[in-house]
């Protein structure tokens, strides 16, 4: 259980905090001085290297997530936040999944035709989806913090 839970905890802190310094840090930074055909490939770059953490913590936390569980005595043994964290856990997954195939391809296709308008539309995509997955991701991590604390 301790392997699990600090592989799980070690996956969230990795996808979080990507996600939490990419929207909150390296977007306005790079919006506030560097032109599109300079901005765009560099987002399209940095986005591109940070999905790869993204999708293998993902799928570490999906698969400790579970094992936590059979570990815990299954479904009827855990606490309400664990029902509601594999719920949340498994659409941040999805909308991950969305992000990588949808619109981070069309950023990379956008940003090789170097059509800076349609990298722009697929980076404003990329922004929302990674907004509400950063509001899913720290509601789920207190959540995951609190499991152990409710009766
Ligand atoms: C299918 C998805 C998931 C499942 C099945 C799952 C399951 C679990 C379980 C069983 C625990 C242990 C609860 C306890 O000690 O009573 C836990 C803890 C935790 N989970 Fe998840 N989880 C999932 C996704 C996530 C996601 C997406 C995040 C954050 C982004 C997250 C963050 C945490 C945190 C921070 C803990 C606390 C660890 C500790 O302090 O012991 N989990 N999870």
């Amino acid at each position: 259980m301790l392997v699990l839970t600090l592989l799980h905890v070690l996956a969230a802190i990795l996808w979080v905090g990507g996600m939490a310094f990419a929207h909150l840090c390296l977007r306005p930074a790079a919006e506030a001085v560097l032109p599109p055909p300079l901005r765009l490939p560099l987002m399209a770059g940095a986005l591109t290297r940070f999905f790869v953490i993204a999708a293998i913590s993902a799928a570490v936390l999906v698969v400790t997530g579970h094992a936590m569980i059979v570990w815990l005595g299954g479904m009827a043994a855990v606490t309400w936040p664990v029902h509601i964290m594999l719920l949340l856990g498994w659409v941040m997954a999805g909308l991950l999944a969305y992000l990588l195939l949808v619109p981070r391809r069309r950023l990379v296709v956008a940003v090789a035709a170097a059509d800076w308008p349609q990298a722009a539309a697929a980076l404003k995509q990329v922004r929302l989806v990674v907004t509400i997955n950063l509001a899913l991701g720290l509601v789920t991590s207190g959540l995951g913090a609190s499991a152990r604390w409710v009766p």
